[in-house]
């Protein structure tokens, strides 16, 4: 792929994140078979390909929605200041929500999104994250299911972009400091 001289070190492979993925979704299965009225709530855009095959592989009938959030001062460090893009279509009043992200990193964006909707009155609200950076939390946010835990690295695919591009990278890796770092 032409991208593929970007990357620096594969992290996890199409077959591993597949493998990996499937497990979180039997083990959401397990928890939520019995529970009516559940929304699967992606946080755009990083979340679309995780949010895609996550969905896929819950056996029990959920709605799926999605909200855009950025945050500012992102690069090194993130401001904590969130900024919300587009809000949810539906109410989640009494529903089980479950939040899909690709990386939980500092926690300033689930930590704003947390508070924002348990004020509407969910039933429930978890989060499900594939990539985990326990490292640079800021906020005490932990996930509910996640898939990996991330090195303090760029980490870019499946979902997780470099100035909004190689999102639709298969794998995930690390990408090469050359490719973000001006001479
Ligand atoms: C990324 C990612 C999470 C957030 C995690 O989104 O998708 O939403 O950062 O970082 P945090 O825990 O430090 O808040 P970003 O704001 O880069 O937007 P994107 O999803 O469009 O890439």
């Amino acid at each position: 792929m032409r991208m593929d001289r970007d990357i620096a070190e594969v992290l996890y492979t199409q077959e591993e994140i597949q493998r990996r993925v499937a497990q979180i979704g039997a083990e959401i299965t397990r928890d939520y078979q019995d529970k009516d009225n559940v929304v699967l709530v992606g946080i755009l855009r990083g979340s679309y390909v995780f949010m895609a095959d996550l969905s896929r592989h819950l056996d029990f009938p959920c709605r799926i929605d999605f909200m855009a959030a950025s945050s500012y001062g992102k690069g090194t460090s993130s401001s904590g200041q969130i900024e919300i893009k587009k809000d949810l279509t539906d109410p989640i009043n009494g529903a089980h929500v479950i939040l899909v992200e690709d990386i939980l990193d500092s926690g300033n964006t689930l930590d704003y999104l947390s508070k924002i909707l348990t004020a509407r009155n969910p039933a429930s609200i978890r989060i499900a994250t594939l990539l985990d950076k326990p490292e640079r939390r800021v906020k005490s946010v932990t996930a509910d299911y996640y898939g990996f835990v991330v090195p303090d690295a760029f980490v870019v695919g499946y979902g997780l972009d470099y100035a909004e591009h190689y999102r639709n990278l298969p794998y995930i890796g690390i990408l090469k400091p050359e490719v973000y770092e001006t001479p």
